[in-house]
């Protein structure tokens, strides 16, 4: 049975206020603009409430779904599966992914190539975090809250093998067996 430690990496106060900020910047770029923003499921769930919360501008939302982790894995498969598709029209809008954590940056990349030949009028990449020591793909957030170094974290809307997602904070998991 495996053995489980968490470490507080980010708390959830540290967590918003940084939020806060992003949206402060997401606000101003798109000045007199409407958004679709775009939550990538699941992981990036709570991350996406929190921040349209505080982007003050007209916006629809939609979520796509995909899979590149499976079962209690903490590398990913390099294989992205999309699960389910947004539900909107992307031609013409200023369309911003929301991602939980980019890491490889496989799955963000096969979203990007995904939205971009549906010709949006921009499309921007925010994510919470970022492991830029683990790239795969030349990819780079456009917003991004934290970069952090290579652990695999849980909490606010990040999983191991599905659980943990319902922490409030950001924190390291180590896995002893
Ligand atoms: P990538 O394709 O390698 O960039 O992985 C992106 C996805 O892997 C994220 O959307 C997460 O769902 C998952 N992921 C990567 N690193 C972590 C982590 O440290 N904790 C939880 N999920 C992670
Ligand atoms: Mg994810």
């Amino acid at each position: 049975m495996e053995k489980h430690t968490l470490e507080v990496l980010i708390s959830y106060d540290q967590i918003i206020e940084r939020v806060k900020l992003l949206a402060e910047t997401i606000t101003k770029d798109f000045e007199g603009e409407e958004l679709l923003v775009v939550g990538v499921l699941k992981g990036a769930w709570i991350f996406m409430a929190d921040l349209v919360k505080y982007i003050d501008l007209p916006m629809e939302i939609s979520f796509v779904s995909v899979s590149s982790y499976a079962g209690a894995r903490t590398t990913s498969s390099g294989v992205v599966r999309l699960l389910c598709d947004v539900d909107r029209p992307v031609e013409k809008r200023n369309v911003i992914l929301v991602e939980d954590i980019i890491d490889t940056g496989l799955t963000i990349n096969y979203l990007k190539r995904l939205f971009s030949v549906r010709n949006p009028n921009s499309l921007k990449i925010c994510s919470l975090l970022d492991k830029p020591s683990r790239r795969l793909a030349d990819i780079n957030p456009d917003y991004c809250g934290f970069s952090i170094p290579d652990e695999f974290v849980v909490g606010y809307g990040l999983d191991y093998n599905g659980y943990y997602r319902n922490l409030k904070d950001i924190s390291i998991l180590k896995i002893n067996a």
